[in-house]
């Protein structure tokens, strides 16, 4: 079937935290919200036929796990990764970010210091620090307008203390999918001085103009054993308000812990709905995921013609992956707070601020580009127009 990615949706009755918590965090409730990251498309049909087959049975007691549910992720990332991930290796997490918290606080102890790769997701720095470890930033580098890992700096931060590392990939907000080269010479300074990596991988399925993905831990046996992958359904097919992730311990010790933590905690099960959702997705989403990135691609090219059309002064950046784009706004010459305030309160449009991802983000937004082109076209209008009057 053909989905219509340029529809309008009505999200006012959705209880979005994107539309519903602007006055919140932006102060104000008028804007046109281009930030966290959702997207404004309906889910793809088999997961609604799914979900509205599961809530029409009238019954939502406690779920159990069909053995189909774990086949239909070690399908998806077999046929499309050739990464073969064993049964025993999988657990469950409500959200990815709740299995990196767990992670940090059963599996680190006070004094343990955490790697991760800046400018980057704002959770990786709150999950450690909220939990009471010690943060390591190892900033990528910028090379004319492409990010690369900084392997100099890296191994000039690592001491005994360093117990993980928290890899992004692809990289959230810069969008860079690393290539296998790239993540062996990561996986091989990370091996040598026997720190873990924590891939957060939720990205993964959403790469652009035939970049290749690759899991770090399908590289080697090695790789694996030395690796914590936190995948979901939840960010490729647009379902986070289910909640549901998979975390993939190749370390069956390592596995068998974040179990018995899962059980104090009692958040072991699926909701009834998460359950069947990823299921569909997995076994029936690609058709939806291949027509979606054929747009968000078509989505940047607007956005980045756009802007050298007509705001030549925000360059966007040129991302492999995700729905996300890392704007460059340093030529507008404003301090951050002010190019927070000319979006905020100038051009009416909701942004995730740069700084947010760490220092280097100074002069950066962050623009979620997963809605239909015409309000993108509205976005970057009023930018346009706040922009002539500085
Ligand atoms: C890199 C990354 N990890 C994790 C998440 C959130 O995942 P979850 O809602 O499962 O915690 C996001 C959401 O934007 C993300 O960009």
């Amino acid at each position: 079937m053909r989905y219509d990615f340029d529809r309008i949706i009505d999200r006012s009755n959705n209880f979005a935290a994107k539309y519903d918590e602007l006055e919140l965090r932006f102060g104000r409730g008028d804007l046109l919200p281009l930030w966290v990251a959702d997207m404004d498309f309906k889910a793809a049909q088999p997961i609604v036929d799914a979900i509205r087959a599961r809530a029409a049975q009238e019954i939502y007691g406690y779920t159990a796990r069909p053995d189909t549910y774990f086949e239909a992720v070690v399908s998806w990332y077999k046929r499309r990764y050739d990464w073969e991930i064993q049964r025993e290796w999988m657990s469950y997490s409500p959200t990815v970010v709740t299995a990196m918290s767990i992670i940090m606080r059963e599996f680190t102890k006070p004094g343990d210091k955490i790697i991760i790769q800046t400018p980057v997701y704002y959770p990786f720095f709150s999950v450690v620090q909220d939990n009471g470890r010690e943060l390591v930033c190892n900033p990528l580098k910028l090379v004319g307008e492409d990010y690369v890992m900084d392997y100099e700096d890296l191994e000039c931060k690592i001491d005994d203390q360093v117990k993980y590392l928290i890899l992004c990939n692809p990289h959230n907000p810069v969008g860079r999918v690393w290539t296998k080269e790239e993540l062996t010479k990561l996986g091989n300074i990370c091996m040598k001085n026997n720190i873990k990596v924590i891939a957060d991988e939720i990205h993964g399925d959403l790469v652009l103009y035939g970049k290749k993905y690759t899991p770090f831990a399908s590289i080697s046996e090695e790789f694996a054993k030395y690796s914590i992958t936190c995948i979901s359904a939840t960010k490729t097919f647009n379902l986070a308000g289910l909640q549901a992730s998979t975390v993939i311990f190749p370390d069956t010790k390592d596995h068998d812990k974040f179990e018995k933590i899962l059980n104090i905690l009692d958040i072991k099960r699926n909701n009834c709905f998460s359950l069947v959702a990823m299921q569909a997705a997995y076994q029936e989403g690609e058709e939806w995921l291949k027509q979606l990135m054929e747009y968000v691609g078509e989505n940047i090219r607007f956005v980045t013609d756009y802007c050298e059309d007509h705001i030549p002064q925000i360059k966007p950046n040129k991302p492999e992956g995700t729905y996300l784009l890392w704007l460059n706004c340093k030529e507008l010459g404003l301090k951050d707070e002010d190019l927070h305030n000319l979006m905020v309160n100038e051009a009416k449009v909701a942004l995730n601020g740069g700084t947010g991802f760490g220092p280097e983000g100074s002069g950066y937004m962050r623009m979620n580009v997963a809605c239909s082109r015409r309000l993108l076209e509205e976005g970057l209008s009023r930018i346009k127009k706040a922009v002539s009057k500085i």
